[in-house]
């Protein structure tokens, strides 16, 4: 995909009379359009940070053609630009319309949260580890989970499954999310895990390697280390997970 460079009038016909739905710093970040679509500002980083190199608006881009080849909904990306006036890039995709995991948790249907795990262990089945999963970043569109805000995704070139390391750091990643906390209190962390677990099919052993790990990296240093891993009570395990 090209990247067009706007001028400060070109930026306006493609801003038109759209609807501000996140600023910035006091500058737009996400905006929608009438005919529905989301025009995304991203605002460079440091000098020094990987986004010089590798751009986030191309990595959003590569991402969304490898999640959509996977059977994941994406939007569906329209167009690049750089809008020089305010140094970022910028990208412009469907609005998916719906609510997001967040929203209708707070209006306390736990129903989607409820499929939640089942979705993401989808995920890592196909090789996908996305870091920024956060409640406010799925998008249940059409009954589907829809995936947006998808520059830090990662996928394994071949389809195969994330191994057990990833899979754990990208669950305790979702837990520790400050914005999400509330929520996964009232949901219960365990209850998460569970339905994790039954979705991936894990055999027991396999189940307490999870736990272990996610414990493990929510607390950021390694907690209690039985002598073998088939030693681990699950139940053991899990109460770490909860209490921390
Ligand atoms: N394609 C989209 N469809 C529906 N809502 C979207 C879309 N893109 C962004 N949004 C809304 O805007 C919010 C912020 O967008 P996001 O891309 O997650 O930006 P940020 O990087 O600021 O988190 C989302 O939580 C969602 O509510
Ligand atoms: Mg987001």
């Amino acid at each position: 995909m090209t990247v067009q460079r706007l001028t400060d009038s070109a930026y306006l016909q493609l801003v038109g009379d759209a609807q501000v739905l996140k600023l910035r710093r006091g500058k737009p970040a996400i905006l929608l359009t009438s005919d529905q679509r989301i025009i995304k500002h991203i605002y460079r980083r440091s000098w020094f940070s990987s986004s010089r190199i590798w751009p986030y608006a191309q990595r959003f881009i590569n991402n969304a053609t490898l999640l959509h080849q996977r059977g994941i909904k994406v939007p569906t990306i329209h167009g690049r630009y750089y809008y020089p006036t305010f140094g970022c890039d910028i990208l412009v995709y469907d609005y998916l319309d719906g609510k997001s995991l967040f929203t209708y948790a707070q209006e306390n249907n736990f129903s989607y949260l409820e499929k939640t795990p089942a979705f993401l262990s989808r995920l890592h089945e196909l090789g996908i580890y996305f870091r920024d999963f956060h409640l406010d970043n799925v998008i249940i569109h059409n009954n589907e989970f829809a995936l947006i805000d998808i520059a830090s995704v990662k996928c394994r070139r071949q389809t195969r499954g994330l191994n057990f390391k990833y899979r754990a750091k990208n669950i305790a990643h979702l837990f520790s999310k400050n914005e999400d906390q509330e929520i996964y209190r009232i949901f219960g962390k365990n209850n998460f895990l569970r339905r994790y677990v039954k979705s991936a099919n894990l055999s027991r052993r396999k189940t307490a390697l999870l736990y272990y790990l996610v414990s493990r990296y929510r607390l950021k240093k390694p907690p209690f280390l039985p002598a073998k891993t088939n030693d681990l009570e699950i139940n053991d395990v899990a109460s770490q997970v909860v209490s921390s």
